[in-house]
């Protein structure tokens, strides 16, 4: 673990024919900060605009006169963006790589323009079902080409997607449907994993038997495994029979740069999960631009993201940045482990990859099979590596450095949000030094500070709660429907400021170092669950009285999830009942929520006025039990004791 504090200097052949320098870096930053709008009034002519902006940025944080607008009179279409404007140049080039969970399935190479067609005929059919602009539109697909398909045939007839990841139960799905009113739902009879098949269709006829969903007029049923599906006539239509005979040529919806693009959703701090919402014209700008200056992008690039499109880096950096930005993009449907833990080196021999982007959970959990399934591939094509969605441990940055990049590649370690669609925080390998473990300096525009619990900002080497000071292009603009919630949300606990939820520590250097939540979200392997998503689905259970969900450090996840669960009365504690509680939370919510731990509680600690003290429980749970504070205040200290005793972790 005891490393010493090593510095990866920036790789003089890499800077030599980097997008930004040392030298360029400092001077564009000073720029981007003193003057915004000429910054990003320049940054957005890479896009093609109906009618360009004249007005670039018109933000205040101020809580009496609140509002985010970015080109607030430009007009474009995404999907002209990412499709149409290639034609010319790169139509044969290919867009997507789709590479199938079962290896001696033959990958797809579909170009610009068959990409195109396949948009413009989906979005054609879209409007023949009676889908208009504005209109809300759930996508619930396995990694499959169609999934991009249908997010930019949402953009081209000016409906707002919501991407729903496939692994969420019918619970998670018919509580977001009813959030934003879907019209309609495009979905796949099943979904492949690692050979394991996800009932999706099935799902989403559970979710629509589920109150306030009966806005869905339609589900569109991609034939994706083959296998029997129920189709329930007229509502249920198959993909393939609505879009086969539609013309290839579909006239873009004129968007305003402000329009909603899509919404998705992600766990808070409390209650249900938030509808992110990000508009079109400051998006894209910011999705492209990071896309290419984080990534370091060239014009004969292999890039593979191997996040899913149910997650915000699936829209940024597998979707909407590498196709406005005409790169080729490889989209996996498949998972790191099978058939064999070399699957990822080998997918990334047999495609040539040059730029590989994962999340730290992948790269501890391939680290623990050792080096020689890495090593006995080549790996030669790669140039730059990335790293998202959570804190990556300098032991595993340097394992992903030395034995997957052979210490010739570069590793960006990217922090941003769902809210902030695009990348804020990382190293542009020809301008920063690299530090493992850090996600090093503020992109273009980005201004973060560090605030202590009163809001004081902290200058020089300190460790607080990060915020960002002022707004840029790719910011989320509300919670869809709910435009008070996104300023209690983001802008009342450090007024002026647009708070993360992180905490973060900056070193003498001036290198910012991301610590973790610093509120009731847990991070599991790179996702995130608000600890009281599981608590509510626990407590949904007729034996159980009340719960209480903290994270604890878990090896290869990063956080596990922990629950501490009290009983109703006259329920017996038993390790029958525990899997069935287990296997609950996995039926409401889906099972990247699935407890880790689960303890019986007879008493969980609470102040005098009833509030759960969720500090002391992070202290078991850590088996910390020497750190657990002042426990004075509590109603009844004594159920500390039984707690720590009965702890579950071994
Ligand atoms: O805690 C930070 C962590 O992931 C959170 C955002 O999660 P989500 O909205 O799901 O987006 C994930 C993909 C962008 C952040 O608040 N996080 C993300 N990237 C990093 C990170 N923590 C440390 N280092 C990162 N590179």
């Amino acid at each position: 673990m005891n490393h010493p504090a090593t510095v990866y200097p920036i790789d003089p052949e890499f800077a030599a024919k980097a997008r930004i320098t040392r030298e360029s870096y400092e001077r564009q930053y000073a720029e981007s900060v003193k003057d915004p709008d000429g910054f990003w009034g320049k940054v957005a002519d890479r896009l093609d605009w109906f009618r360009k902006p004249t007005k670039i940025k018109d933000v205040s944080y101020a809580l009496e006169d609140f509002h985010i607008r970015w080109y607030e009179d430009g007009e474009l279409n995404a999907s002209v963006n990412c499709l149409d404007r290639h034609l010319a140049t790169r139509g044969d080039k290919t867009a997507l790589i789709f590479e199938q969970d079962d290896p001696s399935k033959p990958a797809q190479h579909i170009t610009y323009r068959e990409l195109h067609a396949r948009v413009c005929k989906l979005a054609n059919a879209l409007r023949s079902l009676g889908v208009r602009k504005g209109d809300r539109i759930t996508i619930y697909l396995p990694m499959i080409p169609e999934a991009v398909v249908a997010m930019l045939a949402c953009a081209r007839v000016g409906a707002i997607h919501s991407v729903v990841f496939g692994g969420f139960a019918p619970n998670s799905i018919s509580d977001r449907v009813a959030d934003c009113q879907s019209k309609l739902i495009i979905t796949a009879d099943e979904g492949l994993r690692g050979g394991k098949k996800v009932p999706l269709k099935a799902n989403v006829d559970a979710a629509l038997k589920m109150p306030g969903t009966n806005t869905v007029e339609t589900v569109l049923v991609v034939r994706h495994t083959g296998s029997a599906v129920d189709m329930q006539m007229p509502r249920d239509r198959w993909y393939d029979a609505v879009v086969d005979e539609q013309p290839t040529e579909c006239a873009p919806e004129r968007m305003n740069a402000e329009d909603p693009l899509f919404i998705l959703y992600t766990s808070g701090s409390t209650g249900k999960p938030k509808g992110v919402l990000h508009t079109t014209g400051g998006y894209l700008v910011y999705a492209s631009y990071t896309h290419e200056m984080v990534f370091d992008l060239r014009d004969d690039d292999i890039y593979w993201c191997t996040a899913d499109v149910g997650w915000v880096t699936g829209h940024s950096y597998i979707v909407y940045g590498p196709l406005a930005n005409g790169a080729t993009a490889l989209v996996f449907e498949g998972v790191p482990n099978y058939p064999n833990v070399s699957r990822f080196w080998e997918v990334i021999d047999k495609h040539k990859v040059t730029i590989f982007y994962t999340a730290p959970t992948a790269i501890r959990a391939l680290m623990r099979d050792g080096d020689e399934p890495v090593k006995k591939t080549s790996r030669a094509s790669l140039r730059l590596l990335g790293s998202v969605g959570e804190p990556i441990n300098p032991e595993a940055w340097r394992w992903y450095y030395d034995v997957v990049g052979d210490a010739r590649c570069p590793i960006v370690d990217t922090w941003w949000q769902t809210e902030t669609g695009g990348i804020l925080i990382t190293p542009l390998a020809g301008a920063i030094d690299l530090k493992p473990g850090s996600a090093t300096k503020p992109f273009f525009g980005v201004q973060p500070a560090l605030v202590d619990a009163n809001g004081n900002v902290l200058e020089g080497e300190a460790e607080g709660n990060l915020v960002l000071r002022d707004s840029w292009p790719g910011q989320m603009r509300t919670v869809y429907g709910d435009d008070q919630r996104f300023i209690d949300t983001y802008f009342r606990t450090y007024p002026g400021n647009y708070f993360t939820g992180d905490g973060c520590r900056r070193d003498a250097d001036g290198y910012y170092w991301i610590t973790g939540r610093v509120d009731d979200v847990i991070n599991v392997s790179g996702h995130r669950i608000g600890t009281a998503e599981v608590e509510s689905a626990l407590v949904s259970h007729p034996k159980v009285a009340e719960a209480a969900v903290v994270g604890f450090p878990h090896d290869i996840k990063g956080q596990g999830i922990y629950a501490y669960v009290t009983l109703i009365a006259g329920e017996a504690p038993t390790d029958a009942l525990l899997k069935e509680l287990v296997a609950h939370v996995r039926q409401e919510i889906g099972p990247i929520a699935t407890p880790d731990h689960l303890q019986w509680a007879p008493g969980l600690p609470k102040t005098r006025s009833g509030k759960i003290m969720r500090r002391i429980l992070r202290k078991i749970a850590e088996n910390a039990p020497d750190q657990l504070g002042d426990t004075s205040t509590l109603a009844d200290p004594s159920v500390v004791d039984s707690l720590v005793k009965e702890r579950r972790v071994p």
